[in-house]
């Protein structure tokens, strides 16, 4: 799960990481008292997991309490690339004299943790590594070892650091790697990491990801429900293993393997289609009862993205005729909650069974396709109308 700057900003300050003063506002008001609090210049910065919220206009200077809630009067609904901006951050304004780039996450495929660094920080990171791969020291890092003093001096020089800065930054680079390690987390970057006019160095921007394997080990359920996504936290509530995106074609099937090919699909036919993108992920399990599935489309429904549904269900253990009368039945319970089409692919044990019963139930909303392929092509075809 990825977190928004200020968690990761307050899990920073927890280890010590140098952070500066930020507080939270939902409202104009709320930010005017904030930037109050905080006093002097502050920085009005939108909260939402996405990356480059400066060039969109989610980040701004004010050097007033009535300039703070003018600049959250704008960010406050902007939509950032999709995102929302529900919340925003008042953060105590820096005088910035040097922008560096830092972050640890795990490289899958290489099976081991890896360091990125760069004197170059600030800008977008994509960039520079495709532009200039020269200036982004990639170090890979022994999980056991993790990262020490000399292995924190080591990537700040890789990374373009003189003596003096790096012995400045690797201290911050041993404790962003505490974070890493102890928090459980996938990815822990900051950019900028800067060097204030003052000399300090300070975290300035912060993305962390947690590992949710490892959820387990920690004590964060709060915040999580805090800050799921509408529909993720009902989902969860119904012990649904959904994902929320960004298209408009609504995906139900049983099985991650199955769900995920089904993506792929869709976002393939959907390419025809005018471009139209998977809505959602979502796994209802084996057992694809009446219930589950009603719960499964009631989430699904509710977003008013979702133009099409496509459920895609191979009968294993739960056999198609089960599935079959489960989504008769969750179209029942939905009534008239049910109002977008339907694309229904089922194949495997008793299938013949299950495609008869949709056959006798003549739903006006649903539509049997034969095969995976052809059934994405028309949930592609109908969420483009
Ligand atoms: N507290 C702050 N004080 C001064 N400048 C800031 C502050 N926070 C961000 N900035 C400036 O805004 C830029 C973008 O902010 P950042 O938090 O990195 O958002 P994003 O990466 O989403 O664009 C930073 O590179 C920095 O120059
Ligand atoms: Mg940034």
């Amino acid at each position: 799960m990825d977190l928004f700057e200020y968690q990761a900003r307050d899990i920073f300050e927890k280890y010590n990481v140098p952070v500066l003063k930020g507080l939270i506002a939902d409202t104009p008001e709320q930010a005017q008292k904030a930037a109050e609090q905080i006093g002097g210049t502050v920085v009005v910065k939108a909260q939402v997991k996405i990356g480059g919220r400066g060039k969109a206009g989610g980040v701004k200077v004010a050097h007033s309490p009535e300039e703070a809630r003018q600049a959250a009067e704008k960010i406050l609904g902007l939509d950032i690339k999709g995102h929302v901006v529900k919340r925003v951050m008042i953060a105590e304004g820096a005088k910035i004299a040097k922008e560096f780039y830092f972050s640890v996450l795990l490289d899958r495929s290489n099976r081991t943790f890896l360091a990125l660094c760069s004197v170059e920080g600030g800008m977008d990171i994509e960039q520079l590594a495709e532009e200039r791969p020269e200036a982004l020291a990639k170090v890979p890092i022994d999980a056991v070892k993790g990262i020490d003093l000399a292995k924190a001096l080591e990537i700040a020089k890789l990374g373009g650091f003189d003596d003096e800065l790096a012995a400045k930054v690797a201290p911050v680079f041993v404790k962003l790697y505490e974070v890493f390690k102890k928090e459980d987390t996938t990815l822990v970057e900051v950019n900028p990491l800067v060097l204030t006019e003052d000399g300090e160095v300070i975290a300035l921007d912060g993305k962390v990801t947690l590992d949710d394997n490892a959820e387990f080990r920690h004590e964060r359920e709060q915040m999580e429900r805090d800050e799921l996504d509408p529909l993720e936290a009902k989902a969860k509530q119904m012990d649904l293993n959904y994902v929320k995106l960004d298209g408009e074609v609504g995906i139900i099937g049983n099985g991650a393997g199955l769900v995920m090919s089904t993506l792929d699909v869709v976002a393939y036919a959907g390419a025809r289609h005018g471009g139209v993108k998977p809505a959602n992920f979502l796994d209802i399990g084996g057992g694809a009862s009446a219930e589950v599935m009603a719960a499964g489309l009631d989430v699904i429904l509710n977003d008013p993205q979702v133009k099409s549904v496509f459920v895609n269900v191979f009968g294993g253990i739960t056999a198609c005729d089960a599935v079959a009368n489960g989504i008769v039945g969750a179209l029942d319970t939905l009534g008239s909650k049910a109002s977008k089409p339907l694309v229904v692919r089922l194949d495997g044990n008793n299938v013949n069974e299950g495609r008869k019963i949709l056959a006798d139930a003549n739903h006006p909303l649903v539509t049997v396709v034969e095969t995976m392929d052809e059934a994405a092509d028309k949930a592609a075809e109908l969420a483009s109308k």
